[in-house]
């Protein structure tokens, strides 16, 4: 009998693969750095028991329906914005995603991130590259402390804590705003609830860890930055969309806030003709939060092994709910 197919689209190292190839057959899409075409993975997904996928693909209704073998869908990241689970559901395909695994390093990064910006460190960075230091000066390239300041944490996952965590080591006054409250998170990191209108009002750093749903499409826009304080940084290491990047740029462009951090954008990937990223006030990344090499195979080793446990029948380990 034909062995089932896993269809993985994008090249993973082979050791991490190999532990799928005795029971199935594995096909790759076999580049680094380009996404499978949408084309060729409504070719492939119509053969595919399983598939591990990336956030830079698209599960819809119409990819979904050619879809008529598939039990699993094990998407390499902890979002899962890119798949339509409730058509998912519908059609009795397991979804699962990679959470715990990449908490502490997208909290590192996201913490690095807010440094950069605050203390200006790219920019900084550029006046050696760009032989443009005369002698040093009092205030040049002077920044924002982050030491003492309040952090306003929107999204209080897992994720959040841990930028918490981080942030307990500034001495800083940590808010958050979140559907539920964490009375743990507030006992341990001594975190204050507030309400969103609050947290910006009094946030020196809002830092969206918030994932993109219907709510909280395009949530940080004019109305909200206009409430945050003029020497205020907006960063975020959730999602692009959860930003009005023209609001975002006008803000920054109006001084009503002092600058952004951001990994994440709208439409991936940008350039340097991106509005945002022309400006000196906006550190950009090209969406790294969890890009280290441990945690990125251990996220594959993750998909890997939800694979394996639905195709045999078992619960995944980390299913995602709709
Ligand atoms: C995630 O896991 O959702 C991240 O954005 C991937 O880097």
């Amino acid at each position: 009998m034909a062995k089932p197919i896993v269809y993985v689209t994008r090249k993973l190292p082979t050791e991490i693969i190999s532990e799928l190839t005795e029971k199935y057959q594995v096909k790759m899409w076999e580049e680094e750095e380009v996404p499978v075409p949408g084309d060729v993975l409504m070719k492939e997904i119509t053969q595919a028991s399983a598939v591990l996928s990336m956030l830079t693909d698209t599960f819809d209704e119409e990819v979904l329906n050619m879809a008529s073998q598939l039990k699993v869908i094990a998407n390499l990241a902890v979002g899962y914005d890119n798949i339509d689970v409730k058509a998912c559901e519908s059609r009795g395909i397991t979804v699962t995603n990679t959470p715990d695994v990449l908490t502490e390093t997208t909290a590192d990064l996201t913490f690095g991130l807010l440094l950069a910006t605050a203390r200006r460190i790219p920019e900084s960075v550029d006046i050696i590259r760009n032989d443009q230091w005369k002698t040093w000066s009092p205030y040049m390239m002077a920044g924002s402390d982050v030491h003492q300041k309040t952090i306003g944490i929107v999204g209080m996952g897992a994720i959040g804590e841990a930028v918490a965590k981080r942030a307990t080591g500034f001495d800083m006054d940590i808010l958050y705003h979140n559907r539920n409250r964490k009375p743990k998170a507030e006992e341990k990191l001594g975190a204050s609830y507030a309400s969103l209108e609050e947290l910006l009002a009094k946030s020196d750093f809002v830092v969206s860890m918030l994932p993109l749903t219907k709510e909280t499409k395009g949530m940080f826009d004019a109305q909200a930055f206009d409430r945050m304080k003029q020497s205020a940084f907006f960063i975020n290491a959730s999602r692009g969309g959860v930003v009005n990047e023209a609001d975002l740029y006008q803000a920054i462009k109006d001084e009503k806030i002092r600058g952004a951090g951001l990994d994440v954008f709208a439409n991936e990937p940008i350039g340097s003709n991106h509005p945002l990223a022309q400006l000196d006030r906006v550190v950009a990344l090209p969406h790294i939060g969890s890009s280290t090499v441990d945690t990125r195979n251990r996220m594959a080793m993750l998909c890997v092994e939800n694979i394996k446990r639905v195709l045999d029948g078992m619960e995944p380990l980390t299913p995602v709910k709709n």
